[in-house]
């Protein structure tokens, strides 16, 4: 399957929403209210990840970051679940970081559940470390995973 990325349009709003819904469960998923606010916060952008023929279905999506303090932030990457483990999350990801480091971002962050195995080997993937835990951080009580990534370019030493 081949996916294209393009950048959000309004119109995208309840798709996205939807998707979110089915993606994560209660309590972690967002509410109408969070998703808007976090898509229309400043110095964010949302990515979203077409099939690549004709029907241009959305199947999934990221909303991320690029800070003016040189660190960028992932909210959330989802992928609906019959477009998983294609690359279509690794994409998503990779074209956020570049466009992060393209906005001057030496470094990005985000969270996840704890009990989320699925994000967890996919960051390790992308290394990613983990360097702290939000207890209770999620309104159903569970804990985040804090993680980070270094975006600067490793410099090979002689
Ligand atoms: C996490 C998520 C975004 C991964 O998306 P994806 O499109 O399936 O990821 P990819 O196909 O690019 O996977 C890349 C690598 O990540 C790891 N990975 C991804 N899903 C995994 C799983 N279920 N179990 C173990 N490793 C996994 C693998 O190393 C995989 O490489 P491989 O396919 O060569 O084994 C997707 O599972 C998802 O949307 N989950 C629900 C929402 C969520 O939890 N989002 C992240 C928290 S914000």
């Amino acid at each position: 399957m081949r996916f294209t990325i393009r950048d959000y349009r309004p119109e995208d709003f309840d798709t996205l929403w939807d998707i979110d819904q089915l993606c994560f469960a209660p309590g972690i998923s967002y509410s109408r209210r969070e998703l808007g606010f976090y898509i229309r916060r400043r110095n964010a952008f949302t990515l979203i990840a077409e099939v690549g023929d004709a029907s241009h279905k959305t199947c999934g999506f990221l909303v991320a970051e690029a800070g003016g303090d040189h660190v960028g932030h992932v909210m959330t990457i989802d992928v609906l679940s019959q477009a998983r483990k294609k690359g279509l999350g690794s994409l998503l990801l990779e074209t956020a970081e570049r466009r992060m480091r393209t906005a001057g971002c030496n470094l990005v962050t985000l969270e996840t559940a704890v009990d989320n195995a699925a994000a967890i080997a996919f960051y390790k993937r992308h290394n990613y470390d983990v360097i702290n835990t939000f207890p209770r951080y999620y309104s159903n009580g569970v804990d985040a995973l804090v993680l980070e990534k270094n975006l600067l370019p490793v410099v090979a030493s002689r």
